[in-house]
């Protein structure tokens, strides 16, 4: 038996029963999972789908893809390291015009996360780095010491939802005068040195996190994304979005929203002002995980799934 895989902690894919019932509508289709991860939703969905099936998972952080040993999948599975921005030019490499689903599952995998030497946990002392492709060249180190106060702030404001951003922005420049912040422990020092001890946590959450926005353009990319997906899918194909925080899911809920509405023709409208819905939603309140599954997995505590399915307009 493999040594470094029985100390590996078993890892659990979020909402994994609801995220295959959802996806699957053809057994030998065609499947994309753009946050591939440590591999957990797409080999559940392998465990489904018919040999004939092809499985296609991408992620921008190679260390997650090298963990994976592919022997369990019994379907064609190609295995991508790019950003999933990049979507129509993945498909468009392997020669794939449409697909039948597509899968992601935001945020970063647990393996980088407990990896001190990427710097996402503010438990854990480390670099200030927090980029998922370490071949990207903005780092959290250069937005932390770079930018000015007020551009500080306002990413903690827009990306962190924090209060006290001025407060925290004005203590880092004040820092960054004596000497550059370098680890995740002098981040965790100008958040301390900011705000109430009682609400140390949820401000050191949120801040990490603004800053992890910052680094990998997380929303940008998610925007992109779903327009290509919506382009890369068969009529009936589905996609099915998890994200962790209102920010990620106000995104999703309004794409599906706008795209599944329709604009009739009125007296005096353009033509090109008419719109027929290009998606129906599946979900109209996203999929929360259950107690029973919290209680195995605490990082589902906070997913929400939701699902919207291709019509069969062009
Ligand atoms: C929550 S984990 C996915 C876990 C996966 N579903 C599993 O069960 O193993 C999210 C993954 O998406 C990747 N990721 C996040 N943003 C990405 C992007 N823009 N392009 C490609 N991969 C991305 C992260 O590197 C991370 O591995």
């Amino acid at each position: 038996m493999n040594r470094s895989k029985q100390t590996q902690p078993r890892h659990i894919p979020v909402l994994v029963n609801e995220v295959c019932a959802a996806l699957i509508t053809d057994s030998s289709g065609i499947y994309v999972d753009c946050t591939f991860g440590l591999g957990g939703h797409t080999s559940a969905l392998s465990s489904l789908l018919n040999t004939d099936a092809t499985l296609i998972g991408i992620d921008q952080d190679r260390s997650a893809l090298d963990q994976f040993s592919q022997n369990s999948i019994q379907q064609n599975l190609h295995l991508v390291c790019t950003n999933f921005e990049n979507l129509l030019e993945v498909l468009a490499d392997l020669e794939i015009q449409k697909v039948n689903g597509i899968l992601l599952d935001l945020g970063l995998n647990s393996f980088s996360l407990d990896d001190p030497e990427r710097g996402f946990a503010f438990g854990i002392k480390g670099p200030l780095d927090m980029r998922f492709d370490r071949d990207t060249h903005l780092t959290a180190e250069q937005v932390v010491n770079e930018y000015s106060e007020a551009d500080l702030a306002n990413i903690m404001f827009r990306f962190g939802e924090e209060r006290h951003s001025r407060r925290i922005a004005k203590r880092i420049a004040g820092m960054r005068m004596q000497k550059p912040l370098k680890t995740s422990e002098d981040l965790k020092e100008a958040v301390r040195a900011s705000v109430d001890r009682r609400f140390l946590n949820k401000s050191l959450a949120r801040v990490f996190q603004a800053i992890r926005i910052e680094v990998n353009r997380e929303l940008d990319v998610l925007h992109e994304v779903l327009e290509a997906a919506l382009q890369s899918l068969f009529p009936a194909g589905r996609i099915a979005v998890i994200s962790y925080h209102s920010l990620e899911d106000r995104i999703v809920k309004n794409f599906f929203r706008d795209k599944s509405q329709d604009i009739p023709l009125q007296p005096g409208m353009l033509d090109e002002e008419v719109r027929i819905p290009q998606l129906a939603r599946i979900t109209k309140k996203p999929i929360t995980a259950t107690a029973e599954e919290i209680a195995l997995n605490p990082r589902s505590r906070s997913a929400k799934l939701r699902v919207a399915e291709r019509t069969a307009h062009a």
